[in-house]
């Protein structure tokens, strides 16, 4: 069977670029046959970037609520809580000892840092943490810990997937065996990277996301309005390629949708009404979903039962795979 395996980070609402970049196309490949899931909370890399134990939490339901509405199928997925599982720490600390310090230099993450600082002209590691340096190898040990062969993700991700296939070949030539499986990263080649509000990437920290269900229909509405346009009038021929509300609006219609959305624009389509055909595309999606999303917010105790089954779930593997490990480097393995 292929392992899909994908996580999110507990540190904000999901918004449409989680959503379309990694919810939706992690649910469709876990309802293939022949394919074993894996899907998580990344809890600890949220205390990364976010010191605030409430925030924390309330991501946690909001995101375990946001993929069990959008179809997640808890009996056929492991689905589980990074933190759940103390064998992540553990194999983390194992490939923090084989990584290349040089390696995680180049992390695009902790060099964005550095340039801003550079930029301010402050220290260059100012409010730099060890685990925003080291945050490739936390996420190589989640990808490792399950061998999992395919990771779905954001265009975002691809330089911590090819960290990843570097940790684990260096993992599996020093100790001498296949321990690891050299996992692919996946990219939905349509979305690959959705724009937010301003055409940046969406992204919490740029501020301009657009909320999946947090506000419900009406909040949604509010953000498609925020879309930046160009100044061109209703009448004049619009340049659907180079609109990034065009791009939103392609991750979630059919390519036939798509290009009708396309020649209107062209023949003149006026913004306003192209932002209401935007939401009610969006709406046709998402509203089915917002309500079950509603229902399980509702009721943390039913999530916090799943998040625990699941974490049972990937422990079998787990700990006998540490075991394992821990005997490959020379430590006691656990009897
Ligand atoms: P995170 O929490 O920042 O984002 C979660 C997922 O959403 C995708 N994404 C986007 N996709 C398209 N367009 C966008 N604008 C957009 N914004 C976010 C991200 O690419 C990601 O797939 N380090 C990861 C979490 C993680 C992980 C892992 C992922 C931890 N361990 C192991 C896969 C495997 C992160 O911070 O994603």
């Amino acid at each position: 069977n292929t392992r899909v395996l994908t996580g999110i980070t507990t540190s904000g609402t999901p918004h449409l670029g989680n959503y379309a970049g990694a919810i939706r196309p992690s649910i469709r490949a876990s309802t293939q046959a022949g394919v074993d899931a894996f899907f998580f909370l990344a809890d600890y890399h949220a205390l990364i970037k976010c010191d605030d134990p409430q925030r924390i939490a309330r991501s946690r339901l909001e995101i375990a609520a946001t993929w069990i509405a959008a179809g997640l199928d808890v009996e056929r997925v492991t689905f589980y809580r990074q933190s759940d599982l103390p064998e992540i720490p553990e194999l983390c600390w194992m490939l923090t000892c084989v990584t290349a310090k040089g390696l995680m230099n180049r992390a695009h993450a902790y060099k964005a840092s550095v340039d801003q600082n550079l930029l301010k002209q402050v220290d260059p590691d100012d409010g730099v943490t060890m685990g925003l340096f080291s945050y490739p190898i936390l996420m190589a040990a989640d990808i490792l810990m399950f061998n999992a062969n395919k990771v779905p993700v954001g265009r975002d991700q691809i330089q911590h997937l090819e960290m990843t296939r570097d940790i684990a070949q260096r993992f599996n030539h020093l100790y001498g065996g296949e321990y690891f499986v050299l996992p692919e990263v996946q990219i939905e080649e349509d979305v690959a990277t959705l724009p937010g509000l301003d055409g940046r990437k969406m992204s919490k920290s740029y501020d301009n996301t657009i909320p999946l269900f947090e506000g419900g229909a009406r909040a949604l509405r509010a953000a498609v309005l925020r879309i930046v346009t160009d100044s061109r009038a209703p009448g004049e021929p619009k340049d659907a390629e180079g609109s990034h509300l065009y791009t939103i609006y392609r991750a979630f219609a059919s390519t036939a949708e798509s290009a009708q959305f396309r020649a209107q624009l062209e023949q003149g389509l006026g913004w306003g009404d192209a932002k209401q055909l935007l939401c009610e595309r969006i709406e046709q999606e998402l509203a089915p979903m917002r309500e079950r999303y509603a229902e399980l917010m509702a009721k943390p105790e039913r999530i916090e039962d799943i998040l625990q089954a699941g974490a049972a779930k990937a422990r079998k593997l787990s700990g006998p795979f540490m075991a394992r490990l821990r005997e490959a480097v020379g430590l006691r393995a656990p009897a």
